[in-house]
């Protein structure tokens, strides 16, 4: 069997301590962990499912809940091969790659050049293989891996995943080729025509997806930072071109928003202009945050103004007209286009990294996750005080079914009740309910500990669902 490499995960001692979390507490594993792993490929477990689709949920009530102007789609991930060639990316969607002659790692050379200080983004291969040049003969460019100076000119790697379709044997023949989708944005393009045609939306409108894409990235790196399988939660806003600077502005500000209602603080947020430009671009924006567990801000999402481009390139090579007829001032063109582009994963991360908090509650170090309360996978959890007394046992999953039918709730009585705490704070769980002795002989009322403070309140069973409505 063919012998699977992993790309080693380049982080330091905190992001150590988060992935270590996320396998210890059921948030992400490696894929295929016990055949030894699959490179840049993750699981997500039972809390990291929770977590990842509250995020999902969040992003989708921004652009479909709290306005009238965007449309969902879930296009298929297979499309027909001519998209990627009519978008660009088979013949071009590549990163510039070197080898270790010895140890055969292989790395990014932008990179490479980045590190040192050299700014490589979308550059020709002849530039880069001069600035390798100048960083070999300094003695300077080594393998990230073993350390030794025996590194490849760059070469032109594809991101492009194929698969094939119908074909009788296991060869890849061209004409079966079909791509994974290296982003979600593709299938928008193609069905904005249906979308037009069934919704019949005025001009500027949206449309927004949720799904997975593939990219044979070379080093997919820093656990769920960059990976070959992620998912992407893009919105394609469909404008005239005279009004692109506004709406670029109204997209930059609103996603910015979004940001800082999910509890990320300002000053870990920042833009970054691209200088360097798609040559159907007019102006790229990225959204980085301080991941400074790997090293400095980095992109979480990219706001793009993508021109004409994407739907006259369709036009073109599938004869379809996908132009707008605007009834107002009776002009027939090609909408342009101010794409919101984020990574689920990513955000994943994010939102991991930002919630990882060590404090000192009552003399003793703990550990927890201070996710924002709508982030949290779970909301409450209920305990009794003790597992061997049947009638606090009753008693707890009692509420606990009266609780579960609006909030996401769970039951526990395993270990003490120090235990418990240290469980649910490690997967961010914002209160708990215990069932004491004084619930059952004397008052009604139960405690509810709050996560972040540790402070403990008596509230009366009849008034908890009341109190956490208000709370949560
Ligand atoms: N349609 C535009 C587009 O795909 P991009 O900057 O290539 O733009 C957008 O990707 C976002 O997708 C990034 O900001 C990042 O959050 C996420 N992303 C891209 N490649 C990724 C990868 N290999 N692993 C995880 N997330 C990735």
């Amino acid at each position: 069997m063919t012998k699977i490499k992993i790309t080693k995960v380049e982080t330091n001692k905190r992001m150590e301590e988060i992935i270590s979390l996320c396998k210890r507490r059921g948030f992400v594993f490696q894929g295929s962990e016990i055949y030894g792993g699959l490179g840049g490929v993750y699981d997500y477990g039972h809390y990291g499912t929770l977590l990842k689709n509250n995020i999902r949920d969040s992003w989708q009530k921004s652009m479909i809940q709290d306005r009238d102007d965007v449309y969902l789609l879930d296009s298929a991930i297979f499309m027909h091969p001519t998209t990627w060639v009519a978008s660009g990316h088979v013949g071009n969607f590549d990163d510039p790659l070197v080898e270790c002659r010895k140890c055969h790692n292989r790395m990014r050379a932008d990179h490479i050049l980045e590190s040192f200080g050299i700014s490589a983004d979308k550059m020709p291969i002849d530039f880069i293989n001069k600035e390798l040049d100048k960083l070999r003969e300094e003695k300077k460019l080594k393998c990230s891996t073993c350390g030794l100076s025996d590194i490849t000119a760059a070469k032109k790697f594809s991101l492009m995943i194929k698969s094939n379709f119908g074909s009788p044997t296991d060869e890849l023949k061209e004409e079966n080729v079909v791509y994974l989708r290296p982003e979600t944005c593709g299938g928008i393009y193609l069905q904005y025509k249906n979308t037009v045609d069934s919704l019949h939306p005025k001009l500027p409108f949206g449309i927004a997806q949720i799904g997975k894409a593939f990219r044979n990235e070379i080093a997919a790196r820093q656990f769920i930072f960059r990976t070959r399988e992620f998912e992407q939660m893009e919105m394609q806003y469909f404008i005239n071109k005279k009004d692109t600077k506004e709406k670029y502005e109204m997209w930059k500000e609103a996603r910015m928003k979004w940001y800082f209602e999910q509890g990320i603080p300002k000053d870990k947020l920042q833009w970054y202009k691209h200088e360097k430009l798609a040559h159907y671009a007019s102006e790229a924006y990225d959204v980085k945050y301080d991941f400074s567990s790997l090293g400095g801000f980095d992109e979480v999402e990219g706001i793009h103004a993508r021109g004409d481009w994407d739907l006259s390139q369709h036009s073109k090579f599938s004869g379809v007209d996908l132009s707008y007829y605007d009834d107002e001032t009776k002009e027939r063109f090609i909408p342009h286009i101010v794409e919101t582009s984020a990574g689920l994963n990513r955000l994943v991360l994010m939102f991991l990294d930002n919630a990882y908090t060590e404090d000192n509650l009552g003399g003793e170090k703990r550990l927890f996750l201070k996710l924002p309360k709508q982030l949290a996978p779970i909301k409450i959890a209920v305990f009794p005080l003790l597992r061997n007394k049947p009638n606090l046992v009753e008693k707890a999953k009692e509420i606990y079914d009266i609780l579960r039918k609006d909030f996401i709730c769970e039951f526990d009585d395993n270990g003490n009740i120090g235990k418990r705490y240290r469980r649910q704070d490690e997967i961010g769980t914002p209160y708990c309910v215990t069932v004491d002795f004084e619930t059952i002989e004397k008052d009604n009322m139960v405690t509810v500990r709050d996560r972040d403070t540790g402070n403990q309140e008596r509230v009366k069973i009849d008034e908890l669902k009341e109190f956490f409505a208000k709370k949560l």
